[in-house]
């Protein structure tokens, strides 16, 4: 064990805050004269800031870490091991399908497999800490970041996040196939206005403390050891010099005694904020909030010294944020070994292979959501002609942004997936020869959607459409009549347009990561049942963002799921329904519920209801069913959702087969921050649905009493 008081002591202020500074991976090769490269994002680095900084961002590969480590202690004046940290959000080299994709498994153990698959790999390859999980809550498909969280439902959010955690850091991360997580990004990133990456929020405490602060506490829960801040100002307050945020609530209420790092380069911009008149103020306003390292930017190492002289920070306030970085190299266990579990050899031998893939391709099956099916999927072999078209037939450009290493080149495309497997013609685009190439057939795998660029960070779209190129082909494709089977990649819920109306069937596939095309060949082929559900509204138009279903109500709700009714809420020139619901997906089979039953209709202190149905697969293959329990809060002080998911189980069923599903309600499950702000439950009627998504109708209600 290192004496870390004893080493704080030894060490100069300079030293001290560059323990503060992350740089970034590419600073460090060297230009002919063997200087380093001595800029960073335009930001000025001399090679003495360098070779003492306190940790790295985005350097990849065993080698590279191993002799960067090893010229770092030798140059650095205290020999303290550099904290390699990179964004591996869902693969290091393997990649999963994205968070989004993940949540739509509904199976959070699916998120703790990737994450742990993507831990060993970005751990061989010298990693430490990884820059995830996101767990901001999200409602509006015109952020691009949308693909990067779980979803809008501050639950499943919560389950997933923690999954992650767990997956990343396992018992301890200090093992050498373990990563450090940090949650991000803290707090309510997720909800910029407009949609608009970076924008502002405004959220208030108890909408905050409902709907956005429980997914980060749960992956403080799980463990996680680091905390990156939000980019967004909150109520005003940018969030990387936040007090309330960092210090009451994460660090007062929560206790927490990790790392805060702050977003990329988001303490200089304090000051374009308008919060800081300068470099020095955007400084002590973070330190001042709790942050510790500041990523990329440098206004702590130069202006800590004089903000001390001034009599405005103390050299103390600088010890303890020291203090907790190194107690997290020690943590990581870097003292004793800072090349923790970089191995060239073992990265040779599991980036991208086999049992990895294999994890990848079957994860990615589950994930999938199947909008639509008119009884044409799954495909069967017969004599008709079938053509796969579009910008995504047979592109191997697949990944999303946060692809960390992962190379089109490793992933499957959707005719790579199909070949072998059945006959058919792909041409690559949406060109006259594509359309000739549909005229003359009589099936369509149409495989479309966004690009990569158009969605994750700086990814907003102010139209959630089909690109044009897209929607003029798609229409040219549809008027042809023929039997049109969707495959649709996005970073986000789209409008899909006439194919909602038109295709036979879509498949909706996100960004599914390597193996991306093989699953789909899974799922097209009924090797592999769809069974994802939405978590995440999808809206009819973009004029619908931000949709979501656990809103509030209103005094003029819309009745009709197809009309607006004038002087209700709602648009005159669309639905108030999204096109497809949270919660929502089809199977290649038909499930059928019974009533909903209560088992009384009182609940007490102490108590619980069992609320409960028959589920039976009444269609023709075997499949699973997500059975969602949500609950309706009738009145209380403050107007309460008109849904809330507050259970879900899924059930597999073979054809014919009938399954009694039951969800014990208690009173802790009911409770919310009230009009006086405390959390706790209120006497009265609630309403209980029990279906296949947030629009179920299969309701029952009771009353409770405290
Ligand atoms: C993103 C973070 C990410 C960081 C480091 C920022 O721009 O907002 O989510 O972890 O860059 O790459």
């Amino acid at each position: 064990m290192v004496d870390l008081e004893a080493l704080i002591s030894k060490m100069s202020l300079e030293e001290k805050v560059l323990q503060l500074l992350q740089t970034t991976g590419e600073l460090y090769n060297p230009d002919e004269s063997g200087k380093l490269m001595g800029n960073m994002f335009g930001i000025e680095i001399d090679d003495y800031m360098a070779w003492n900084a306190g940790s790295v961002l985005g350097l990849e590969g065993a080698e590279a870490a191993i002799r960067l480590q090893n010229e770092h202690m030798e140059k650095s004046a205290h020999k303290i091991p550099l904290m390699f940290m990179h964004d591996v959000i869902h693969g290091y080299r393997t990649i999963f399908p994205a968070p989004l994709a993940l949540a739509c498994s509904w199976q959070p153990e699916l998120a703790e497999k990737a994450s742990l698959i993507a831990a060993k790999e970005a751990s061989a390859a010298g990693t430490h800490v990884t820059f995830a999980p996101m767990a901001d809550l999200s409602r509006d498909a015109r952020w691009g970041r949308v693909i990067e969280s779980f979803g809008e439902d501050v639950m499943l959010n919560s389950l997933f996040s923690e999954a992650s955690v767990r997956g990343f850091q396992g018992d301890d991360p200090k093992e050498k196939d373990q990563l450090a997580a940090c949650v991000k990004h803290f707090a309510g990133y997720g909800m910029a206005e407009g949609g608009r990456d970076y924008n502002t929020t405004e959220i208030s405490e108890n909408a905050l403390r409902e709907y956005h602060l429980p997914t980060y506490k749960a992956a403080l829960n799980a463990g996680s050891k680091m905390v990156m801040t939000a980019f967004n100002a909150l109520n005003g307050v940018p969030c990387t010099g936040n007090k309330w945020l960092f210090g009451d609530i994460l660090r007062g209420e929560w206790e927490f005694d990790g790392v805060v790092i702050s977003d990329c380069t988001a303490i200089g911009e304090l000051v374009l904020h308008g919060f800081a008149d300068d470099n020095d103020e955007a400084a002590l306003k973070a330190l001042k909030a709790g942050v510790d390292i500041e990523m990329v930017s440098t206004t702590y190492y130069r202006g800590v010294k004089s903000l001390i002289e001034q009599g405005l920070l103390s050299e103390d306030e600088i010890d303890t944020a020291v203090m907790r970085v190194l107690q997290f190299k020690e943590t990581l266990g870097l003292f004793d070994n800072p090349h923790k579990g970089a191995d060239p050899k073992l990265e040779e031998q599991l980036l991208l292979c086999r049992e990895h893939r294999d994890a990848a391709r079957n994860i990615a099956t589950e994930c999938m959501v199947l909008l639509k099916n008119e009884s044409v999927l799954p495909l069967r072999k017969s004599d008709k002609k079938i053509a796969i078209v579009g910008n995504y037939a047979d592109n191997k450009d697949i990944l999303d942004i946060w692809r960390c290493t992962g190379k089109p080149e490793d992933c499957i495309s959707v005719a790579e997936g199909l070949q072998g497997k059945l006959e058919f013609n792909a041409i690559n685009g949406c060109s006259d020869e594509a359309l000739e190439l549909v005229r003359a057939s009589d099936v369509i795998i149409l495989a479309i959607g966004e690009t990569p660029e158009m969605s994750a960070e700086a990814g907003s779209r102010a139209s959630i459409e089909l690109p044009e190129e897209e929607k003029r082909f798609t229409e040219s494709v549809l008027q042809l009549g023929k039997q049109v089977i969707a495959v649709v990649f996005a970073g986000r819920p789209m409008d899909l347009g006439m194919l909602n109306e038109k295709a036979n069937a879509i498949l909706y596939v996100w960004f599914p990561g390597t193996e991306g095309g093989n699953a789909i060949a899974d799922i097209l082929l009924g090797e592999k049942e769809p069974s994802g559900r939405l978590t995440i509204s999808f809206p009819v138009s973009t004029g619908q963002c931000p949709i979501y279903y656990n809103a509030l109500p209103t005094g003029r709700p819309t009745e009709s799921l197809e009309e607006s009714t004038r002087f209700r809420t709602g648009y005159v020139d669309a639905p108030t329904f999204p096109r497809y619901p949270f919660g929502y997906g089809l199977t290649y089979t038909d499930f059928t519920y019974s009533a909903a039953e209560l088992s009384k209709d009182t609940l007490c202190k102490g108590e619980s209801i069992t609320a409960s149905i028959t589920l039976a697969n009444t269609g023709k293959r075997p499949g699973t069913e997500v059975v969602q329990l949500y609950i309706r809060d009738m009145a209380g002080s403050v107007s309460r959702p008109i849904r809330e998911l507050k259970d879900f189980t899924r059930v597999k069923l073979n054809v014919g087969e009938k399954r009694a599903i039951s969800f014990e309600i208690t009173e802790e499950m009911l409770r919310f921050y009230t009009l006086s702000g405390e959390y706790k439950s209120e006497p009265g009627r609630f309403k209980v649905f029990i279906g296949e998504n947030a629009h179920c109708e299969n309701s029952a209600e009771f009353r409770l009493f405290i």
